[in-house]
């Protein structure tokens, strides 16, 4: 018996010896000190044994599993160490290592010039308010002077939505937020309101269906043709340089009176003449005007009391 005690340490060692992982850690584990295992066995057998033997055998027995034992724990605790340190091997980061570049966008050259354009209003006092690109034909033409059958209604190619003469549209331009505005507003009002328009366009290098306006409105007590040419004069030089000149010339938009249109002396030719402004020296860049007692009118403001100038550019 004691013979066969140190066998089956022996082996159980040797055994323990070869194991790399701790699955088979476990797996001996159960083979030898389990419920059922060689080394239970062994003490169960010592109840055969005589009364004379049964102590030295039961001490041999008890000396191995003890053994035992304590060659699992060892082995555990180098294995999990093994492990942690495979972990921590493989884990590492390696901080020299370059760093991976954020993916960057750009903004759009039509956004950029959008905000340019806007931020030269704005330090001059005015907001920067929006609408809806779906509207109703009563904002973007009724409400602007310009109702059913009415001839100006061919200055827009207009795209509508249902069938032709339903009352809602792709908005022609950003006028319509003209009246939006004063109708939930009162003067004082100064806002530029950037923004999609749409028509109905045969599309060329510079003709799209869908392009940008930026709208321009200031109404207040004696406003004038005036302070509509000083704010644009400074608006052209803030944005084309401080030695752009300016033109005013007479226009027709059924929602000012008078009205007009800007231009800039070509930047290309300096005025001489070129292709850029078709040998006129001069590049028309918005409509504008004084606007219509009509307008006013009609979102409850006293044209007698109230004045404004508003401009429309295509950026
Ligand atoms: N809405 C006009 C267009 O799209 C441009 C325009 C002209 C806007 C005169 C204005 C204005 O506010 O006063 O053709």
């Amino acid at each position: 018996m004691l013979d066969q005690i140190q066998a089956v340490k022996t082996r159980a060692l040797a055994e323990l010896a070869a194991i790399v992982d701790l699955d088979e850690l476990e797996t001996w584990r159960i083979q030898h000190l389990g419920k059922k295992g060689t080394i239970t066995q062994l003490l169960r057998g010592l109840g055969q044994l005589s009364p004379a033997d049964r102590p030295r055998v039961g001490q041999a027995a008890n000396e191995a599993k003890q053994a035992l034992e304590a060659a699992l724990a060892a082995r555990r605790e180098a294995l999990e160490a093994a492990r942690l340190a495979q972990a921590l091997a493989a884990e590492r980061i390696d901080v020299s290592l370059p760093g991976r570049s954020p993916r960057l966008g750009t903004r759009h050259l039509i956004s950029r010039t959008v905000r340019e354009i806007c931020d030269v209003f704005v330090a001059m006092g005015f907001n920067v308010v929006e609408g809806p690109e779906v509207e109703w034909d009563h904002y973007n033409f009724e409400m602007l002077n310009i109702p059913p059958d009415h001839p100006a209604r061919d200055m827009w190619d207009t795209m509508y939505i249902g069938e032709v003469g339903a009352p809602m549209l792709l908005r022609t331009h950003t006028s319509p937020v003209q009246a939006r505005y004063m109708e939930t507003h009162q003067p004082p009002i100064r806002i530029v309101v950037p923004g999609k328009c749409y028509r109905y366009e045969d599309v060329d290098a510079t003709h799209e269906m869908m392009f940008y306006q930026i709208e321009g409105l200031a109404v207040d007590t004696d406003i004038t043709l005036a302070d509509l040419k000083g704010v644009l004069d400074r608006f052209a030089r803030a944005l084309f340089g401080p030695d752009r000149k300016t033109l005013f010339r007479c226009d027709y938009f059924p929602f000012v009176e008078p009205g007009v249109e800007m231009a800039i002396d070509c930047h290309m030719c300096h005025g001489a003449g070129c292709k850029l402004c078709k040998g006129t020296g001069w590049l028309e860049i918005m409509g504008a005007g004084v606007v219509h007692p009509k307008v006013l009118e009609g979102v409850g403001y006293d044209p007698a009391k109230y004045s404004g100038f508003a401009f429309g550019m295509g950026p």
